[in-house]
């Protein structure tokens, strides 16, 4: 177990009451925790998924995909036996793929690597895919009740302001401070309830912009309740601008079908459907983007028959306003064979009722309901090209 030297400085406050704050913080998690679905168990699988959904995704959203995704893949076995599209379409809606992808190539290494036994020491569960220090950490004290802690945003910000810290938290020598002085903080044997304790201070009492200090177990020991700092603390990173986008894409009709395709790997959402469509050049308008883009990914000439709709969606830190439409082939060509695809590594057509077990990336999700609810589609099937 790795440990601070007894002759480091603390990075608490010299005369921090550890005993007291521990104390606070266990009763309150024990009179306070919430019953979610990972907490009736203590199954590494369980709590390794819940931390992999809880990443970047609001906690009611991750509970509602974590039960959907364990009645289908109910160990780490089914999970490395998955096939990836199934996958990525549990995952739809949630965001950041790559964390599907990686839960899917960890479960591989733990059926291949481990006998199928979920791994119990912290540098096998860090070295899984797609886990980094706060997940290993997380999944080892949750699970195993390892001594450890567990760092994430949440705990940043109580810590931060306990400890009153006048600069952001991105910078290296900020989460030092913040990580000795959990290390410190964490009681031996309590590792478990301890860390999520201060998780959920910071999910339900410690909040971004409205602390409940009056409600807080550790109020008397923080910073900056006593001095007023609260609200600035953590102190924000200047955050990078956000980059606008114009996007066009075609919804191919073609007898009875539709158009899509797999996006490669190595791009942006690997694995992904898509219809093919990308970013208008400047002056263009969204039909011609779309026509010209078609050509360029699939070599089909296509022609805008209407528009379905104008969907906004983000990704990292791009706005991106996508403008869908109906299209046809230009006579002369049939879609199925004379297709030459170089934005993708598979396409298929598929009748509209097929469409749902597809992946997409959300603003293609969201247009795709918005054509399946078209009165326009019906007549566009039915007709000939
Ligand atoms: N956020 C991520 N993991 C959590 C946990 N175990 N408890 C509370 N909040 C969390």
């Amino acid at each position: 177990m790795p440990k601070r030297s007894s002759e480091a400085p603390s990075p608490l406050a010299g005369a921090f009451d550890i005993a007291g704050f521990r104390a606070g913080l266990l009763g309150w998690f024990a009179a306070n925790a919430r019953d979610l679905p990972w907490r009736r168990t203590l199954d590494p699988y369980h709590v390794w998924l819940s931390e992999i959904m809880l990443q970047q995704t609001q906690m009611d959203r991750a509970v509602q995909y974590f039960e959907r995704f364990l009645a289908r893949f109910p160990d780490v076995s089914s999970l490395a036996l998955a096939h990836e599209d199934e996958v990525l379409k549990l995952w739809e809606g949630l965001g950041y793929y790559s964390r599907a992808r990686n839960l899917m190539a960890a479960a591989r290494v733990i059926l291949n690597g481990h006998g199928g036994v979920f791994p119990a020491t912290f540098e096998a569960v860090r070295a899984l895919p797609g886990v980094g220090p706060y997940t290993a950490g997380a999944v080892m004290s949750v699970a195993y009740n390892d001594h450890r802690p567990a760092v994430d945003a949440n705990v940043e910000r109580v810590l931060s302001r306990v400890l009153d810290i006048d600069r952001p938290v991105s910078e290296p020598a900020v989460k030092r401070r913040i990580l000795a002085a959990a290390w410190e903080l964490v009681p031996p044997g309590e590792s478990r309830a301890f860390n999520q304790g201060l998780m959920e201070l910071g999910a339900l009492i410690c909040a971004p912009r409205k602390p409940d200090c009056p409600r807080c177990p550790v109020s008397g020991l923080c910073l900056a309740r006593e001095r007023g700092t609260a609200l600035s603390r953590p102190v924000p990173t200047a955050k990078p601008e956000t980059i606008r986008v114009d996007m066009a894409c075609g919804v191919l009709v073609t007898g009875g079908q539709v158009f899509i395709q797999k996006r490669r790997r190595g791009d942006v959402w690997p694995g992904l459907w898509e219809f093919p469509g990308g970013v208008m050049e400047p002056g263009e308008t969204p039909e011609a983007a779309m026509v010209r883009e078609f050509r360029e990914e699939t070599e089909l000439r296509v022609r805008p028959v209407g528009k379905i709709a104008v969907v906004r969606t983000s990704y990292t830190r791009y706005r991106i306003t996508l403008h869908g439409y109906f299209c046809q082939a230009e006579p002369g060509q049939d879609p199925a064979s004379d297709h030459r695809l170089h934005e993708a590594d598979e396409a298929r057509l598929v009748r509209p009722q097929e469409l749902g077990v597809f992946a997409f990336p959300s603003g293609h999700a969201r247009l795709l309901t918005r054509m399946l609810t078209d009165v326009r589609l019906e007549g566009l099937l039915t007709s000939a090209d």
